[in-house]
Formats: C-alpha cells, sequence, structure tokens
C-alpha cells in the first residue's frame, strides 16, 4: 500500500499554506517548541502534515484529517535530530509513541523540559518565591534616578565598546552614529535620541537629521556620523585612522566598553532617555565588588567554560572573548549569578528543571552580544539574531529581572514562553485556514511524561522516550521503528554546539556528573565545512536509521541547499545507506536569517520533503526518466505559484534538485544532471 506522502498528489500547497502562516508568529502559535532556543526550527504545521502524511492511505483527504483528533497507538515514530523537538511535540499530539534523540545536550535538554512535567501550582508558587526573594535583588541592580531625582528602575543601560587608537592609544569608542535610539520604522517616527559627543548628553533629534545643537553645551555635531565606519575607525585626539582589528588584536582580553546613557521607567510609567549619571556609574563600580564577594562567600558559580576555535567562535575569539563568563558584564554576571542560585535551591525538581531551562533562554538576551533594535518593536535584539557570534559595538544591557515594559527579561519570558508553553500543553490547537481565523483544539492535552530509559523497552501508547547521543549508533533494537520522520542540518549551515556551548557553559554547573565534557561538541556531529566529512556523517545516521527501521517503513525529512554539492552531499549519504528517494514535496519554510550574501538575492522559502524507503525492500517502484522527474520539478513548481509563492532562482533549484534524487542511482549520477539542472532552473 502506498502512503498519501509518497504520492504526487499530496497536497504540499495546503501544508505550505499553513506553514506561511504559523511562521509569522510561531512562538505563539506553538510555543511549547520555543521555551528555549534553538536554531533552525522547523514549522509545527509542516511535521503534523508529514506525519500524517505517511500513515494516511493514497485515499485520505489531508486537508480535513488536518484537523481531526487522532491516535495512532500503535506506530512508534523515531527523529534521530530531534532539535527543539517539533517532531517529537507534534507525534504526541497524534497519538503515536515518540522517539526523539540529539547529540546536543542543550537541544536534549529542553525538549525533555519543555515536553515533561509541569505543574501549573509548583510553578507559580516558585515563581512567586523567586520574585519575592531573588528577583528584589536583581531589581535592585537596575534603579537609578529620573531627571526629577526620583527614584526610578532602569530599562536598560547603553554601552559602547573602546578600543585603543594604534597611534596615541588614546580610548575610542565606536560609535558608528551618535544616535543610539531611534525607532523601528524611523519613516514613521523619526523621533531619535543621541549623544553629544563633546558633553556625553543626551538630547532628542529627528532621525537622518544632518546637524544638531546640543542643549547642554552649546556644540554642533552631526548625529548620524560617528567614529567608526565598517572596520575603519578614526581618533579624534591624533587624527589617525585604523583598522579596528588592529587595535582589537593589542590585547588578548575583550575590549573594554564605555557606560553612557540609559532608558529609565519613571514612577508614572513614563520612559526617558538620559545620560549616564556619577550615580548610575558608582552603582556599576558597587556591582563589582558585589560580585567579588559573593564568589569568594560562594553565593554565586560562575561558568569557566572557554571556547574553542570554530567556525563561529574564531570572530569572537579574535576580539580577545576568552571565556563565555566574558559574554556579560560584572553586573550581568552578578544578577545572572544570584538567580541561577536561587533556581538551582527550589526544592520541587521539575519547577527547578523548568526555570532552569527558562533561565538559560534568558541569557541570550543579557548579555554584551545584544543590541538595541529601538522603540516601536521587542527592544532587545538577542545575541543569536544571525545564527553567528559577533561582537557588538554598541550594546544594551537589559534589567534581568525585568519591569512590566521590559523585553527579554526573565519576568517577561516566564509569561511569554513559560505560561504560554503551559496553555497549549493543556489544550494544543491548529491554526486555522478559515476566513476568521479561528484556532480548532485536536488533540488531547500534552500527557507531561518524559521516559528517558534508552532503548526503550515497552512501548505503551503515546509515551515519548528522549535520549542524548550520537545518532549513527542510536541503540535502538533493529526493526523496532514504524516511521522515521526528521529534519537533519544542512550542509554548510548552523553550527549548533559551537552557538549551544554559550548556553551549555551555564547549563553545565548544574549537572552532578564530574565528568561532564567541557563542550558540547563532538566529531560526529552532521556538519562540517568539508562535503565529504559532512555526507559521510549524515550517511552514518542514514545506516542506523536503516538498520533499526522496519522494512515496509518511510524514512521522510526536510532538506535544502542552494549549491549543488549540498545536493551531492545529501545523496550520496541517501544512497550510500541503502535508501532511495521515492517522491519529494516542496513547502514554505522559514526564510534563513543566516543567508551568506551570495544567496541574498535569491532566497530559499522552501524546504523539500524527501520520501525515502528501503532500496532492498522495494517491490514495485518504478524510477522515473530524468526527463520525468524534471517534467515533476515543473509541475510542482506551477502548483506553488498557483498559491501565491514568489519563487526565486534558489526556490526552483532546491524543487529540481529535490526531484533529480528520485531519478538517480548513485550520487555520481548528479554530476552529470548539474548542468542542465541550472538551465532548467534559470529558465
Ligand atoms: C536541523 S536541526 C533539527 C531541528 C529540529 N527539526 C527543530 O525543529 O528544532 C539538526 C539537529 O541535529 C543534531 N545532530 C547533529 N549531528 C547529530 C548526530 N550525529 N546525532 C544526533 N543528533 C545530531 C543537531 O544537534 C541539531 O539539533
Ligand atoms: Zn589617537
Ligand atoms: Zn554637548
Amino acid at each position: 500500500m502506498a502512503f498519501l506522502i509518497e504520492r504526487d498528489d499530496f497536497p504540499f500547497e495546503f501544508v505550505s499554506q499553513l506553514a506561511e502562516k504559523e511562521s509569522w508568529r510561531k512562538e505563539i502559535h506553538r510555543p511549547v517548541y520555543y521555551l528555549h532556543k534553538w536554531w533552525a526550527k522547523r514549522l509545527g504545521s509542516v511535521f503534523r502534515g508529514i506525519l500524517l502524511g505517511c500513515v494516511l492511505d493514497d485515499t485520505a483527504d489531508l486537508k480535513s484529517e488536518f484537523f481531526e483528533a487522532h491516535s495512532f497507538a500503535d506506530v512508534t515514530v523515531y527523529d534521530p535530530f530531534m532539535g527543539s523537538g517539533t517532531t517529537i511535540g507534534e507525534a504526541h499530539k497524534l497519538g503515536f509513541t515518540a522517539l526523539g534523540r540529539d547529540i546536543n545536550p542543550v537541544a536534549a535538554e529542553s525538549v525533555r523540559v519543555s515536553l515533561g512535567r509541569m505543574d501549573k501550582t509548583s510553578i507559580e508558587k516558585a515563581y512567586t518565591q523567586l520574585s519575592d526573594g531573588v528577583g528584589e535583588q536583581v531589581r535592585d541592580l537596575y534603579r537609578s534616578l529620573d531627571s526629577d531625582s526620583r527614584p526610578c528602575d532602569v530599562l536598560y543601560y547603553f554601552w559602547v565598546m573602546q578600543v585603543p587608537c594604534v597611534g596615541c592609544s588614546n580610548p575610542v569608542d565606536l560609535f558608528s552614529s551618535r544616535v543610539f535610539a531611534r525607532n523601528a520604522y524611523p519613516k514613521r517616527k523619526p523621533l531619535a535620541h543621541a549623544v553629544c559627543p563633546s558633553c556625553g548628553d543626551v538630547l532628542p533629534v529627528l532621525y537622518g537629521q544632518g546637524e544638531a545643537i546640543c542643549h547642554s553645551c552649546g556644540k554642533t555635531f552631526n548625529p548620524m556620523a560617528g567614529q567608526v565606519k565598517g572596520a575603519k575607525a578614526h581618533c579624534q585626539s591624533c587624527d589617525k585612522a585604523f583598522r579596528v582589528i588592529d587595535a582589537v588584536r593589542v590585547n588578548d582580553t575583550p575590549p573594554d566598553y564605555r557606560l553612557y546613557a540609559k532608558l529609565i521607567l519613571t514612577q508614572s510609567g513614563e520612559k526617558e532617555y538620559l545620560p549616564v549619571s556619577s550615580i548610575d556609574l558608582e552603582r556599576y563600580q558597587e556591582c563589582r565588588s558585589l560580585l567579588d564577594n559573593a564568589i569568594h562567600e560562594g553565593r554565586v558559580t560562575l561558568p569557566t567554560l572557554t571556547l574553542r576555535d570554530g567556525f563561529n567562535t574564531r570572530q569572537a575569539m579574535g576580539y580577545g572573548f576568552q571565556r563565555w563568563r566574558d559574554f556579560f558584564n560584572d553586573r550581568q554576571l552578578l544578577g545572572l549569578g544570584l538567580l541561577h542560585r536561587a533556581i538551582s535551591e527550589l526544592e520541587d525538581e521539575a519547577s527547578r528543571d523548568v526555570f532552569l531551562t527558562l533561565f538559560s533562554g534568558v541569557l541570550e538576551f543579557n548579555n554584551m552580544f545584544a543590541s538595541y533594535k529601538g522603540e516601536g518593536t521587542g527592544a532587545v535584539r538577542h545575541m543569536f539574531a544571525h545564527h553567528i557570534l559577533k561582537p557588538e559595538r554598541t550594546p544594551i544591557e537589559a534589567n534581568i529581572w525585568g519591569t512590566p515594559k521590559s523585553s527579554g527579561a526573565f519576568s517577561g519570558l516566564y509569561r511569554s514562553r513559560l505560561l504560554r508553553a503551559m496553555k497549549y500543553r493543556e489544550c494544543p490547537k491548529e491554526l486555522s485556514m478559515g476566513p476568521r481565523n479561528e484556532d480548532s483544539d485536536s488533540s488531547p492535552p500534552f500527557s507531561g511524561s518524559v521516559e528517558t530509559d534508552w532503548p526503550p523497552i515497552k512501548s505503551t501508547p503515546r509515551s515519548i522516550y528522549l535520549s542524548c547521543g550520537d545518532s549513527s549508533v542510536s541503540e535502538l533494537l533493529d526493526k523496532s521503528v514504524d516511521l522515521i520522520v526528521t529534519d537533519p542540518p544542512f550542509f554548510d549551515n548552523v553550527h549548533y554546539s559551537e552557538l549551544a556551548d554559550f548556553f551549555y557553559a551555564w547549563q553545565e554547573l548544574t549537572l552532578d556528573n564530574n565528568s561532564d565534557p567541557a563542550s558540547t561538541r563532538s566529531s560526529r556531529e552532521v556538519q562540517d565545512s568539508d562535503r565529504e566529512g559532512f555526507s559521510e556523517k549524515l550517511r552514518a545516521v542514514f545506516t542506523d536509521c536503516h538498520r533499526v527501521l522496519k522494512d515496509e517503513g518511510l524514512l521522510v525529512f526536510t532538506y535544502h541547499h542552494s549549491r549543488d554539492d549540498g545536493w551531492k552531499a545529501l545523496a550520496k549519504a541517501i544512497l550510500g545507506s541503502g535508501f532511495i528517494v521515492i517522491n519529494t514535496h516542496p513547502v514554505k519554510s522559514e526564510m534563513s536569517v543566516a543567508m551568506p550574501k551570495t544567496q541574498a538575492k535569491e532566497p530559499i522559502q522552501l524546504d523539500i520533503i524527501m520520501v525515502c524507503r528501503k532500496s532492498d525492500s522495494v517491490t514495485d517502484y518504478v524510477k522515473p526518466s530524468v526527463e520525468l522527474a524534471l517534467k515533476s520539478a515543473q509541475d510542482k513548481l506551477i502548483r506553488l505559484e498557483g498559491v501565491g509563492l514568489n519563487l526565486s532562482l534558489n526556490d526552483r533549484r532546491v524543487v529540481i534538485y529535490g526531484n533529480l534524487l528520485t531519478a538517480i542511482e548513485s550520487a555520481c549520477d548528479l554530476d552529470s544532471m548539474t548542468k542542465t539542472a541550472e538551465q532548467v532552473s534559470a529558465a
């Protein structure tokens, strides 16, 4: 029997339309996968569509089944690259037994917590306990005086990176513009704030204005100009121009930062931009000694892990960042250290783990790599906005506990991430395609129970089994799973573990095992800048998938790549592990934020669902000719355009390469087809 997903008429347009809708507010629509950061999360509706397509027969109507309740209690699905657990959660909602594994402990822990036990009463109680205790201490670190000398909360402190001039050694502020705060839509709301280069006062200006007169010192300056332009800086003391990196290289310690402004919340709830005062500078110095004392007295334990050279870490290391704790200033280390300690002392184990995961998510917004997006949007641009570790020249320090008007704060993420996730778990919903925008309830509540015995011994319906480790040696029993649905890393894309170490540096502080590794990096992680290396590691995981999958089972995964070598690497891994590609379906994916420049003009907005079977178990499948595979790719492109998708060259390319994989016997075949594929995509 063929399953719906094996057939050309699998309604990928319908899935794409849902995905498109979900992608606008994914953390609102499926908050259960957004408790913690992970990179390249997939859209839940796509995985619900895939899972249904893998069990419904070819006569089923996905468009109605999608919104029905299901219970595929006898089917075990396995995801060897589970990431943030999208497949596992969606499979659970549909009643499957779900097995998930990931090599990265940060991913594995976040899925365990997100899908595991959460007792609302205990969590709320723990939150109140934290808020009344450590919350007050942390909030106190962010207090100052407003322009009328009344006590106020500080929402954000503004810092600028300084480097010593290579000519005269005087510190040079790396401002590229004196405007440090503006609206996210400056054309509509041009009011901005600038810092005077002569006296340091803060004044309102209009965005784009070429000249401003400082109301304090009376000097005239261009608010849009700074002392640095791209890679070059200019010293005002000795007039020398120099490359920023040359100044940075002088030291092997992280650069210095200067505190220059703040945004405060007055007692009447108004926001005010102000220059820093001597009180602010004293308070910061005070935090430094408080931190020293807290460490000395054992009230705070800070991360000790160091950065290791790698594709993503190199840039930060070039700026002298050697330890992960160097990413934070001393007040952040104090606030985070106190909060971390208080959470790790919570009595209820499940609540403690939930809050440790929430805390870990908070780190992303509260470090010296975060920047200011401006007003009119979630004010803090977190450090991973571009999947890289780029030192920030004008970082923003947010109030860690937060005020009702804060972004990226612990109290804010408690509401926007944790409370939302809990609500979704109680009543999971599907996005509707109807005109009234009403979501429908179709799944029972999440069980809140996760098993970590591995391999699973008995498989009870709807149970979730999770493990952390290399999926090329999954330890699962031979032919024990019915279905594999996954999303492998894409060649040359995110270097998960290099980035995840930022979180792991804090997470490992609460692991009891002394032998824990000093990094989440592993030579077995499927990622490599070398095509052969990537392909070989992916093949090893697929080979294990072949072993654990029942003969009649499907292996289905999503993939995309803009270059032919990404597809060649994939073809080699699939065919080399004993699978063949039966069909492929394009679906709307998220735009990649970490797009290389070469791809920015032709962004990929599609993922290709690759539907595979074990080659030695397929009896009645007839491989299409290359002409037929290309024709089928064109039909798919026409169908996508039919639902209003505007396709780029790279979109056409991924559909064509994906489809060519149905027509090849060996990866070398793809070499001879590359030229044709490029011509067809360009046409
Ligand atoms: C593209 S991500 C999966 C994202 C996921 N679909 C989601 O929605 O979050 C790929 C995952 O594969 C994991 N991974 C890489 N090599 C692995 C290996 N050898 N064994 C298990 N997991 C691996 C990475 O840690 C990463 O989390
Ligand atoms: Zn100089
Ligand atoms: Zn001035």
